[in-house]
């Protein structure tokens, strides 16, 4: 194990040295903390990965410039969006730059391939997005946190949603790629539960966004609504394209909230209107997310989004964490005991760890009006992944 190797070779240097441990603790201590991020800086995603970099460096300014003490060294790669490089990727952060925490990523698939480097090496790994179910399910491990959501929990409450509104017979529309397989998964389960009928799951492979062959299978089979999963550039693609076709006033759109995340100007009129369902919704009116998106907007000129505050939320676990074992990431016992006992007082509203390190969180009915990710209501509280093959805790 990376961290624990390390913590013996002070150790034994210290021993070598007739000294008591504590000089080289205090000196490990005072040294920079070595943060890897592997996030999107290109590609469909690209506008992702800088919002959660932008929302972990605006905690960090908010907790002195320091976490657990220790000023931060960034080790930054641009992941692509893309798995087959994933590994490589990590293995060079823990290798090559010595990083003593890994943050990342986006794209499911690359966290996927980040978790395998993470759990070999025992390096703790903060996801600030990727939803891959099995990071917090199956393939959960001790040293691995999410702070953002499963792929599971966006969409789970979204069926119930659109049966309410009348919709009983639907397609979903999606990327070929885990985080659109378990979307629609997910929603399928929730859906049938309240009483309706997925008549056909449509995918493109990821990242295309050629969705004029699909639209019009769309108008053909006219279901009451389409549910779908999309973020980033594509998101904004396939909003435009439905509405271009003319299929917005007949066939009502629902999303994971991803679809109308930090792309909204760029939707302009063809998203008003929409109803998703997120953890997230730039209206909230609790006074964290208030004093949250100010800050942001005065500190990078843009307007948050739920990509920002997962970054800044990953720093609040950071911070609070390191703060407690003051700095010492070789006490990773303590650093995941209080990761698993956080509370995370965060501009989404509090939320807890599951005991499969998955954040337990209200999920928000939303509604895109003049531009706005608006609140109508809580779709569902304190949802909890149901971290399915998980045996932490
Ligand atoms: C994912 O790949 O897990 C993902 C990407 C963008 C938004 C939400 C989930």
């Amino acid at each position: 194990m990376q961290n624990k190797k390390r913590r013996e070779l002070l150790i034994g240097a210290s021993a070598i040295a007739g000294a008591s441990m504590l000089p080289s603790i205090a000196f490990a201590q005072s040294a920079k903390l070595r943060v890897g991020l592997m996030l999107p800086y290109t590609g469909t995603y690209a506008q992702l990965g800088t919002a959660i970099e932008n929302g972990l460096k605006l905690a960090l300014d908010q907790s002195g410039g320091k976490f657990g003490g220790r000023e931060v060294d960034f080790f930054k790669v641009d992941d692509e969006s893309d798995p087959a490089k994933a590994t490589e990727n990590a293995n060079r952060l823990i290798t090559r730059d010595k990083v003593d925490v890994l943050i990342g990523s986006v794209h499911s698939g690359v966290a996927m391939g980040m978790l395998k480097v993470a759990k070999e090496s025992g390096t703790l790994m903060l996801i600030p997005n990727a939803g891959a179910d099995a990071a917090t399910g199956a393939l959960c491990t001790p040293n691995v946190f999410r702070t953002s959501f499963s792929n599971w929990q966006p969409v789970h409450p979204l069926g119930k949603v659109m049966v309410d509104k009348g919709h009983k017979k639907a397609v979903f529309i999606t990327w070929k790629y885990a985080a659109g397989e378990e979307s629609l998964a997910s929603f399928k389960e929730g859906f049938t539960a309240a009483g309706g009928t997925v008549e056909k799951a449509l995918f493109v492979p990821f990242p295309n966004v050629e969705f004029q062959a699909l639209l019009t299978e769309i108008a053909s089979i006219k279901p009451d609504a389409v549910a779908c999963f999309f973020a980033g550039g594509g998101a904004v693609k396939f909003v435009k394209d439905y509405a271009a076709a003319g299929l917005k006033d007949k066939i009502p759109l629902y999303g994971s909230g991803f679809l109308t995340e930090g792309v909204l100007a760029a939707q302009g009129e063809a998203a008003e209107g929409l109803f998703t369902t997120l953890h997230y919704a730039d209206s909230l009116d609790n006074a964290r997310n208030k004093a949250f998106r100010s800050a942001f907007s005065k500190a990078y000129k843009v307007e948050p989004d739920v990509y920002s505050v997962q970054g800044y939320d990953t720093g609040l676990l950071l911070a609070q964490a390191l703060d407690k074992v003051k700095g010492d990431v070789g006490n990773q016992k303590a650093i995941i005991a209080a990761m698993e006992g956080a509370v995370v007082d965060s501009p989404r509203g509090q939320w807890k760890m599951s005991k499969a390190h998955n954040p337990i969180q209200d999920i928000y009915l939303r509604r895109v009006e003049k531009g706005d990710n608006k609140v109508i209501g809580v779709a569902w509280k304190a949802l909890e992944d149901p971290a399915r093959g998980c045996k932490l805790g």
